[in-house]
């Protein structure tokens, strides 16, 4: 039977993974993070030294990055090893976003994330899913809030932690993130045409689930 695909694209920050997982939970979905793919390249070039487009490409053949599903929750495996809990950090971040942009490492996960879609019933949650990974989902959402209200989420977040950033630093960061993700010539951040807007700057977090939720619950009566 085929599989029912949602599709969430949005800058970093916009509540895209955290939204997605409770939604998946209720619904008996899977939650497909792919920006946790991409960090977990991001680690694995930061411990190797090759952040440079070439190096990284070079170094492919022998990074393998895997999911893994533990009671619908993902974790993710580099080389066998699972790297979930390491790859939140800002420097991680920042990896992520500079390595996402070379054309080798997208074309290294494209197909393990088409193959999990097929395999599930999905929201798979990213930067590109519903303009190249899954061009056929079955509804598409593009989640964004203003780049303030994203920052100061996340450093809310943050600000119990050891080194914690500064908020006009975690703001910086999202800008520049944001610049990398939109402006990259490959699979650059975009809202697909058929996707949903969804602006939650201005909603509360359970708004924006049960929203969601509900555009889903209507496309699953039509299916
Ligand atoms: O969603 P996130 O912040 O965990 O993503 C980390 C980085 O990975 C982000 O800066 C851009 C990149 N990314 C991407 O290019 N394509 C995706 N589908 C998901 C993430």
């Amino acid at each position: 039977m085929k599989k029912m695909n949602v599709a969430i694209d949005g800058p970093g920050g916009a509540g895209k993974s955290s939204i997605s997982r409770v939604i998946a939970e209720e619904l008996n979905f899977i939650h497909v993070d792919t920006g946790a793919m991409y960090r977990a390249i991001g680690l694995y070039a930061i411990r190797n030294q090759c952040l440079d487009a070439d190096q990284i490409t070079e170094k492919l053949p022998e990074i393998s990055v895997t999911l893994k599903f533990i009671g619908g929750v993902q974790r993710v495996m580099l080389c066998d090893e699972d790297v979930t809990d390491y790859i939140r950090s800002p420097e991680v971040s920042m990896a992520a976003s500079k390595v996402s942009a070379v054309p080798a490492v997208r074309a290294h996960l494209l197909d393990l994330q088409k193959k999990i879609a097929t395999e599930n019933d999905i929201i798979m949650d990213g930067r590109d899913i519903g303009s190249v990974v899954l061009p056929d989902a079955d509804l598409k959402i593009f989640l964004t809030a203003s780049a303030e209200e994203r920052a100061s989420r996340r450093y809310l977040e943050l600000k119990e932690k050891p080194d914690c950033p500064s908020y006009e630093e975690v703001l910086a960061d999202i800008r520049q993130r944001d610049e990398n993700d939109m402006n990259r010539a490959i699979a650059p951040l975009c809202q697909a045409e058929d996707a949903i807007f969804v602006d939650s700057s201005e909603m509360g977090f359970h708004e924006v689930v049960a929203y969601i939720e509900s555009l889903i619950r209507e496309k699953l009566n039509e299916l």
